[in-house]
């Protein structure tokens, strides 16, 4: 196994995760909880400290599909990145199915915003490797990864390279890789932000159809209000920067949904709207904030 590939995520876990980080109290059948999470950043050479998150609490239930929403720059990119172990936050609790969280896990499965497949690896291997990094046979990981690519729908594209898939198609390769050691949490950082509407309408119906029955419990990060309603049980609204929680909505909408005709639906509309509604003034406010920093002419580059 190649020792570079091994190295990226375990590395920057061993660098981040200090020690334990743990609840006093820990909610019942609880997939995941933040209590009082605290994230600082030292900046311009340490002349700085920014604080990126202010005091998260923050309860992901056992099999439930959460969705997190806030204007760019609130932190919900850096309280992902706590969850899955990778950064230890500077204060507050964090704990994964009941446990403190300590660094990486198994049950764990995170799809980062940024595109994060081995350009030198073809989809396959892609898939297989986190699978042989956790002891499977060489053989069983490459069936494990057909099966799972025939299931996000890349069949035939097996040994195919990254530079050869479109941005849908990596993205179905990032989420197959995700899926196929079956974590018990799932953390996805707009994973579809880059698509075109339409595959992004139809990638939003796999993940459903792929979750459903699963018992994943999901944390899911996007910036579409439309995307978190129409996909989750619960959307929590974060306030602008420094990022806390605003708002905690339940969305009472039946299930099993159909993404496409749901959206249509006076239900659906009334959800949105009630969110709406907070997010919005979180949204202008970090829209000021960014515009009152920018020079006003010719400062950049
Ligand atoms: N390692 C770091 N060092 C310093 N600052 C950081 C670091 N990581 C994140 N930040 C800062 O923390 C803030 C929150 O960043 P984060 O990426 O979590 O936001 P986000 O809500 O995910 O934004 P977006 O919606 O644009 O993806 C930003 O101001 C960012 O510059
Ligand atoms: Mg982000």
């Amino acid at each position: 196994m190649d020792r570079a590939e091994g190295a990226g995520v375990g590395t920057r876990a061993e660098a981040g995760v200090g020690g334990v980080v743990s609840l006093r109290s820990p909610g019942r059948g609880c997939a995941v909880e933040l209590a009082g999470v605290t994230q600082r950043f030292v900046k311009d050479g340490g002349r700085q400290v920014f604080t990126a998150l202010r005091d998260v609490s923050l309860q992901v239930r056992a099999g439930e599909f959460v969705s997190l929403v806030g204007p760019s720059g609130c932190g919900k990119s850096s309280l992902l990145w706590i969850v899955a172990g990778l950064v230890r936050p500077s204060a507050g609790q964090v704990e994964v199915l009941g446990k403190p969280v300590s660094g990486v896990s198994r049950e764990v499965g995170i799809i980062i915003q940024q595109d994060a497949l081995l350009p030198w690896r073809d989809a396959r291997e892609n898939v297989a490797l986190p699978l042989r990094f956790r002891g499977m046979s060489k053989r069983e990981a490459r069936a494990r990864a057909d099966d799972w690519l025939n299931r996000v729908g890349l069949k035939g594209f097996e040994s195919s390279y990254p530079h050869q898939l479109s941005g849908g198609m990596r993205k179905r390769v990032a989420i197959a890789a995700t899926l196929a050691f079956e974590p018990k949490v799932l953390l996805l950082d707009e994973p579809f932000s880059a698509l075109d509407v339409q595959t992004r309408n139809l990638m939003e119906n796999d993940l459903l159809d792929l979750w459903t029955g699963s018992g994943q419990s999901v944390l899911f990060i996007t910036h579409d209000l439309e995307e978190a309603v129409g996909l989750s049980d619960r959307v929590v609204v974060m306030t602008a920067s420094p990022g806390t929680v605003l708002a905690d909505h339940k969305v009472d909408l039946a299930r099993p949904r159909d993404l496409l005709e749901d959206r249509r639906h006076m239900d659906f509309i009334r959800v949105y709207s009630q969110i709406w509604d907070g997010l919005r003034r979180e949204v202008m406010q970090a829209h000021h904030h960014d515009t009152a920093r920018r020079p006003v002419s010719g400062g950049a580059n």
